[in-house]
């Protein structure tokens, strides 16, 4: 379905992002048919580049992410690129950027600020003091968001100077993905799932965002974040509150995201004491991945003394009637064993056993939601053991593969995000209050970190993180769930 026609105005458009992200997903679309013929996509950045320079950075960004290139769609596509100069911070270049914009005010109007978040509040003053706020316009905005509760409130006071909340557009690309939408469809257009979805039939969660690779020529960003603002603060509180928020009465945006703040802030709080018991922070050290040996984390950064965290694991509890005493197991970390994001549901025993074996030597439902790679849902059941030999029971898994059920392509998520700033759809996007909640819980917990001065754990790249890890799950008698390769 095409959208509305519209101007998308990109910075920071020679970067990373826009080379692995913006532009293939744009092509994409555009190979779709959804990007209407009088679309255009104004490129902005600081370097000195003619529009055919920035024509030809965008074909070979495009060629190098996209395999099976559709020539003519291509040069469709590139035709719609224009570029302007521009000092995100300075004057240069705001007055031509008006008059490439000048006209074209009854279109809808987006800002895409690929940049660092340092540029979020000039860009947004700039883009206010030249007029170039319109009834249609938005603003696109990536994580981190602030690097802690008060300095997100800043870098949002100052894009609420400018754009009202519905045109405030904040990225959580973990949104966009295609399984973590499933997750609303798995919950709300079933039956079978919503009567179990509490404390009183499900024993635990877990979720699991685990990367093969390590900081990848990012150290310089990673080491001011680390894990816990880095994914925890963001990707994985959204994923927790998918899996944990009341039905919305509607996927209308403010029905979802006020499903998700009520999470966020029952969300038990952590102090010092709390946080030494259940968090466990981690830094890789050497070790093997993808085959290969990888340098630790403090060779590859160059400076033994960080003490920034490349894994995290959180028990987190949520203080409702709905989930009294149903921990969340969250963990996250880079250079681990595999490339794997999951969740998994682990139901209570069954009551009562009548095969012989005690009810709890029995293994309980599972549901595991594959976020990545394989993306798909499976529930490990128990039945009896084929054949003769009596009643032997038996764990299987009720298999739903999407590569293998759905011959689609899986869109990637940026593909589905700049689509719905266009169109105005809000519901994937995190709102103002939502981020602020989810520094409200990450704060203490980095407060209690810093005041605990407790180097993180090591662990050798290309294992599941260090063994503190373990124990803080097996301590409450459960296991991280092992079959994620
Ligand atoms: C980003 C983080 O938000 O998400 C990266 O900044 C991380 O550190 C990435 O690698 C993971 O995203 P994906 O889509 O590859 O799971």
């Amino acid at each position: 379905i095409e959208v509305a026609p519209f101007d998308l105005i990109v910075f920071g458009a020679t970067g990373d992002l826009a080379h692995r992200k913006l532009l293939p997903a744009l092509y994409h679309r555009d190979l779709d048919g959804q990007i209407p013929a009088d679309a255009r996509i104004v490129a902005c950045s600081r370097r000195d580049m003619s529009d055919a320079d920035y024509r030809e950075f965008a074909r070979q960004a495009i060629s190098e992410h996209v395999s099976d290139i559709e020539d003519e769609a291509l040069s469709r596509f590139i035709d719609r690129l224009s570029y302007v100069a521009v000092d995100a911070a300075g004057e240069r270049g705001w007055s031509e950027l008006a008059s490439a914009l000048a006209g074209r005010e009854d279109v809808v109007r987006a800002f895409y600020l690929a940049v660092s978040p340092d540029f979020f509040g000039p860009i947004c003053e700039r883009i206010g003091a030249h007029g170039l706020t319109t009834e249609l316009a938005r603003v696109v905005i990536e994580k981190p968001i602030g690097k802690d509760g008060e300095s997100a409130r800043k870098v949002n006071a100052a894009i609420g100077a400018v754009f009202r909340e519905d045109q405030i557009f904040r990225i959580d690309h973990y949104l966009g993905k295609e399984t973590v939408q499933n997750l609303m469809a798995l919950r709300f257009a079933n039956a079978l799932f919503e009567p179990l979805w509490n404390a009183a039939h499900i024993d635990h969660v877990q979720i699991t965002v685990a990367e093969a690779l390590g900081v990848e020529g990012r150290a310089g960003y990673y080491d001011t974040a680390g894990a816990m603002r880095d994914m925890v603060q963001n990707h994985i509180l959204q994923l927790l509150c998918l899996v944990a928020m009341e039905p919305p009465e509607s996927m209308d945006a403010d029905s979802v995201r006020d499903e998700k703040l009520k999470v966020l802030k029952a969300l038990r709080p952590m102090d010092a004491d709390l946080a030494a018991r259940t968090t466990v922070r981690g830094q890789y050290r050497a070790g093997a991945s993808a085959g290969g040996a990888v340098p630790g984390y403090l060779e590859e950064l160059d400076d033994p003394a960080s003490q920034t965290e490349t894994f995290v694991a959180v028990k987190a509890e949520i203080a409702n009637w709905r989930w009294a005493n149903v921990p969340f197991y969250l963990r996250t970390g880079k250079r681990l064993a595999a490339r794997v994001s999951e969740i998994v549901v682990q139901f209570r025993p069954i009551p009562h056993s009548i095969f012989g074996e005690e009810a709890g030597a029995i293994p309980p439902n599972r549901l595991v939601i594959r976020l990545q790679p394989d993306e798909g849902v499976r529930m490990q059941v128990m039945i009896k053991d084929p054949g003769p030999g009596g009643m032997r029971l038996r764990q299987v898994p009720l298999d739903m593969s999407f590569a293998k059920a759905f011959a689609v392509r899986n869109p990637d998520a940026y593909e589905r995000l700049i689509m719905d700033v266009i169109r105005g759809n809000q519901t994937l996007f995190m709102r103002r209050d939502e981020v602020e909640a989810a520094w409200a819980w990450v704060d203490p917990i980095l407060q209690a970190w810093s005041t605990l001065k407790e180097a993180p754990k090591g662990y050798t790249s290309g294992t599941w993180g260090p063994s503190a890890a373990i124990a803080l799950i097996e301590r409450d008698g459960r296991t991280w769930f092992e079959d994620l390769i």
